[in-house]
């Protein structure tokens, strides 16, 4: 049994495939943003038993466009403001396309040699793109979590005064990990998946603008320490998740060096904006990091999955995961192989490296960072028409492209009413999912119910924001408690 079809057959599926991707694509700003279906509904759309029998593919496709499509979340539409999300790119579509018909393993030279050397040149123009050395070790991942994984591992190994990997933790002092309170929740996977103990992983508070209290962070240092712990890594903010906000580098590597500990970057969200006129300044000091995440499927467009490590020290990276096998290291040793396998869990691992070099290379660093200042532009735009709104009320600075923001309606009486503002926000929420015309999902600012607004879409303009704004007011006036 092979199974290929004919060449026409082929080009048939080919063409319709492309044809109903041109679909997707032709009516993006009128479409909603979300179906407001329930799981029970969308699940039985598709229930159907395990099929033993072949499907015509014009028949499967017609399947995709009437019960998939319908029932995607339009992340790649302007009205979307979710989590951190970008709308991907058409350059995008065509590089996940070559990558699945030469389907590459990415985990040694020689079963992919352009795909490794593509995915060395994608993370050294990264690296340059934000000011990075260029030199620098490095990984595509799948996305900011696996990057600040291994990041930290590569940080807790290298910098634990003992045999980490050999011996185990329990070979000497319990190691510590410092980030903000404002963290990614990826962090706290990573220190629980390292089996460091997240009782290990020290929160520090955050001044006003939400960015680490560094004095705060001497003293927990200095008071771990005493105690016997054993400092191994100090993580900063490159663009907080809830309010973009960015710690100081230079302040947080100084600490780090004091102490002899890792100095580790999330730049997953914020990281592209190091490269633009607007922000730059925010991120002075980038090139302190020990290492850096930085995810191109956010902010430089390219489509889910694609993470990026970048570990300054080759070798601090490579000793992490580097391991031997018989059937892995017969071609060792020849001349200038890189085996991306030997820099991350991964053994088998896709090729990322063709649609980050295809983004960077079919649209420039310049356009790229257009979209960025566009994007900053925009969300502090919005933060603006909230401000002069007096019925929306701003909860966060907008150094970046996030904001987070409540409704609290034209009535004064309301608007010290902590209470009714808490109900009515919950209520709006879910107001929005179901009326589905813009996504703008939730979260909590200190404490309070906010909606979380995030505009990294290279297709967002402030005609957009306009609009969600006025959805926004229009949902909200509708609802009644
Ligand atoms: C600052 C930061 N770090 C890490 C992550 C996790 O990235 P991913 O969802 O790609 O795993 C995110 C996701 O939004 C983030 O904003």
């Amino acid at each position: 049994m092979n199974l290929d079809m004919k060449r026409d057959e082929f080009q048939e599926l080919l063409s319709r495939t492309s044809d109903l991707v041109l679909r997707i694509y032709s009516n993006l700003e009128e479409r909603k943003v979300y179906h407001g279906k329930t799981p029970a509904e969308v699940r039985e759309l598709f229930k159907e038993a395990l099929p033993e029998e072949p499907f015509d593919f014009q028949k499967l496709l017609h399947k995709v466009e009437s019960d998939v499509l319908p029932h995607a979340t339009f992340n790649i539409s302007p009205h979307y403001y979710g989590y951190i999300m970008s709308g991907g790119t058409y350059a995008g579509i065509a590089a996940e396309f070559i990558t699945a018909a030469l389907n590459q393993n990415v985990g040694k030279w020689h079963i992919a040699a352009a795909s490794t050397e593509l995915e060395q040149l994608s993370i050294r123009w990264i690296a340059e793109f934000i000011g990075y050395p260029v030199d620098t070790g490095g990984v595509l991942v799948s996305g900011g979590s696996s990057a600040n994984l291994v990041g930290i591992a590569a940080g807790v190994r290298a910098r634990a005064p003992f045999e980490l990997a050999e011996d185990g933790l329990r070979a000497g002092p319990p190691l510590t990990v410092y980030a903000s309170v404002e963290r990614h929740s990826c962090i706290d996977k990573a220190v629980r998946m390292l089996g460091l103990g997240h009782k290990n992983l020290r929160l520090i508070p955050v001044r006003d603008d939400f960015t680490i209290d560094v004095q705060e962070l001497e003293k927990q240092i200095e008071k771990d320490r005493s105690n016997g712990f054993y400092p191994v890594c100090v993580i900063a903010n490159g663009g907080s998740v809830n309010s973009g906000a960015v710690d100081s580098f230079p302040q947080l590597s100084a600490i780090a060096k004091k102490h002899h500990a890792w100095f580790h970057i999330d730049a997953a969200y914020g990281g592209p904006a190091a490269g633009t006129e607007i922000a730059r300044d925010m991120f002075s000091g980038i090139e302190l990091g020990d290492s850096v995440a930085l995810d191109p499927h956010k902010w430089l467009s390219v489509p889910y999955e694609a993470g990026c490590v970048m570990v300054k020290d080759a070798d601090a990276l490579r000793n992490a995961f580097a391991i031997s096998a018989d059937y892995l290291r017969l071609d060792e040793g020849r001349e200038g192989r890189l085996d991306f396998s030997e820099y991350s869990p991964q053994l088998s691992r896709n090729a990322k490296g063709l649609k980050v070099w295809m983004t960077l290379k079919m649209y420039g660093a310049s356009a790229l960072r257009q979209v960025i200042e566009k994007n900053i532009r925009n969300m502090r735009y919005l933060g603006e028409l909230i401000d002069a709104s007096g019925d929306f009320e701003r909860l966060t600075p907008v150094p970046l492209s996030v904001v987070c923001f409540r409704y609290r309606t034209k009535d004064k009486q309301y608007h010290r009413n902590e209470e009714y503002l808490e109900r009515l926000n919950k209520k709006l929420l879910e107001a929005i999912e179901q009326d589905g015309r813009v996504f703008v999902p939730g979260t909590l600012v200190r404490g309070k119910t906010a909606l979380r607004a995030c505009g990294i879409n290279h297709r967002n303009e402030p005609r957009h924001v306009e609009y969600l704004l006025n959805v926004l007011r229009e949902i909200g006036e509708s609802i009644h408690f």
